[in-house]
């Protein structure tokens, strides 16, 4: 076949918001200094990395896991304290549960409602199923929920779900929760509180769940140290529970992830350790690149920082940081709210330092 025939078959096939896309980048980090993704930089103490391989040892890869994961399932009930009238799904990643969620209500026309900046899957996995996307602008100064701007975009568009991620990314603040709660109330729809960051941010939206049928709740196991596991869990009334699961693909969450990530509950002391630690890190970090004339540094309650640097030196900044072997996140825009914008994960002591070091000599 020929090129020109390969390529008009492509035009005529393929969706015309896919072909529009860009694939999800990630930037290769080998061998650097690696702050871009929100993952915690700690490893297990030997100890317990020795009994994780004797439990791992008794996998029956022969055989498909277990469907519904139901001692994972009570294992992360008792350690993210959900009340036990939700109900709970489990998805590889919260990514796919996001997924799940828009594509239970997808219909042509039908909108996902979320504040911007937040996080870019929203959009994109809108762009998936077919919905349309409504951005609705955060506060300029503080990056603060536009009340009147949701509750009005709410009335004009009847979103079929509204996202609002509780830490936001990249903004790393917490929104206020009075404001959420009249946002679930005025929603037609869903609202997912996506809790991504809940680690580091002491303040959760759990315990309304009760409250609002119509309130999901997202957590991830990515940024309490098991980004490589690709597990997160969406906790809602089980009315919307049992929907969503309709539509996920059997056998979602593999065995090794099911075992790893019940054996990691079993010591969540260890990763509430590390996590707190991330926390005061962060603070640590913050006091000092407000030191640091010429930025603006964001509050976070998040495992990460946004801060804004001089105008229009963004990208050389971003790409002198790599040079020097330390990669963070570049989110400038022209002319978007996250214009001359940086992000940075907090890291280990160490990692901090060397950005920081890297970072004074590129400024
Ligand atoms: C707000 C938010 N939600 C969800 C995710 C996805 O997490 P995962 O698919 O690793 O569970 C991220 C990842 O960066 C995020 O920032």
């Amino acid at each position: 076949m020929t090129a020109t025939t390969k390529q008009q078959r492509l035009a005529q096939w393929l969706r015309p918001e896919i072909q529009a896309l860009s694939a999800y980048h990630v930037t290769d980090a080998t061998g650097m200094v690696k702050l871009d993704a929100m993952e915690n930089p700690y490893g297990w103490p030997q100890t317990l990395v020795d009994e994780w391989l004797k439990v791992l040892a008794g996998a029956e890869l022969n055989r498909y896991p277990d469907p519904e994961a139901r001692p994972l399932i009570e294992a992360l009930r008792s350690v993210h304290c959900i009340p036990e009238q939700s109900g709970v799904l489990l998805g590889n990643g919260s990514d796919e549960l996001i997924q799940l969620i828009m594509m239970a209500v997808a219909l042509p026309g039908r909108v996902v409602l979320s504040p911007e900046p937040g996080f870019s899957m929203y959009q994109m996995i809108a762009s998936f199923v077919g919905m349309d996307y409504v951005g609705v602008p955060l506060s300029a100064t503080d990056f603060s929920l536009d009340l009147a701007a949701m509750l009005a975009a709410i009335e004009q568009h009847q979103p079929a779900v509204v996202f609002l991620a509780y830490p936001n990314n990249p903004t790393g603040n917490l929104f206020d929760a009075e404001a959420i709660e009249k946002i679930i109330m005025a929603a037609p729809g869903l609202v997912v509180v996506d809790e991504a960051y809940h680690a580091f941010a002491d303040a959760t939206q759990m315990d309304r769940l009760t409250e609002y049928d119509n309130l999901l709740v997202l957590r991830t196991l990515s940024k309490m140290g098991l980004a490589g596991l690709r597990l997160g869990l969406l906790a809602a009334d089980p009315v919307w529970v049992d929907e969503i699961n309709k539509i996920r693909l059997p056998y979602n969450i593999n065995s090794l992830t099911q075992l790893s990530a019940a054996f990691a509950m079993r010591h969540a002391d260890t990763l509430t350790e590390q996590t707190d630690r991330i926390s005061r890190d962060r603070e640590d970090l913050y006091v000092r690149l407000q030191q640091m004339a010429g930025l603006t540094v964001y509050p976070s309650r998040a495992n990460f920082i946004l801060f804004r640097v001089p105008s229009g030196t963004a990208p050389a900044l971003f790409e002198q940081l790599k040079q020097d072997g330390v990669l963070i996140r570049n989110l400038h825009r022209d002319g978007s709210m996250l214009a001359d914008c940086l992000r940075v994960t907090v890291g280990t002591a160490a990692e901090n330092d060397a950005f920081l070091s890297a970072f004074q000599r590129a400024l």
